[in-house]
């Protein structure tokens, strides 16, 4: 399990996300109050970015055709979307944010 650096908790936006790409992996991670999420980038409808998405409470909106999906499970809670998105473990340690990923073989 590899782990990467993010950023500060202190430069995260509050109503969307940070895209980060580790790999093959595109990450959005997202800050809501105190809590950071952290799911696959690309929507499961038609792959927009949902960094670029608007959050609400623990949920993000697609910003292409408003699906929404859970931050914490990646589940699909709205149509158009069916399917969940990945998620990802995340880790604050002194005030940064860590993704933490497979890592490819
Ligand atoms: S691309 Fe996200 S809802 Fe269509």
């Amino acid at each position: 399990m590899a782990r990467i650096e993010i950023a500060p908790v202190a430069d995260f936006p509050e109503g969307s996300g940070l895209r980060v790409e580790v790999g093959e992996h595109r990450v959005a991670v997202f800050k809501v109050g105190e809590s950071i999420y952290a799911l696959g980038d690309r929507c499961s409808h038609a792959e927009a970015s949902l960094a670029e998405g608007e959050t609400f409470d623990d949920e993000v909106e697609c910003p292409r055709h408003g699906a929404a999906f859970s931050l914490a499970t990646g589940k699909a809670l709205t149509l158009p979307a069916t399917e969940a998105v990945a998620t990802y473990d995340v880790e604050v340690d002194d005030g940064t944010v860590y993704l933490k990923i497979e890592e490819e073989s």
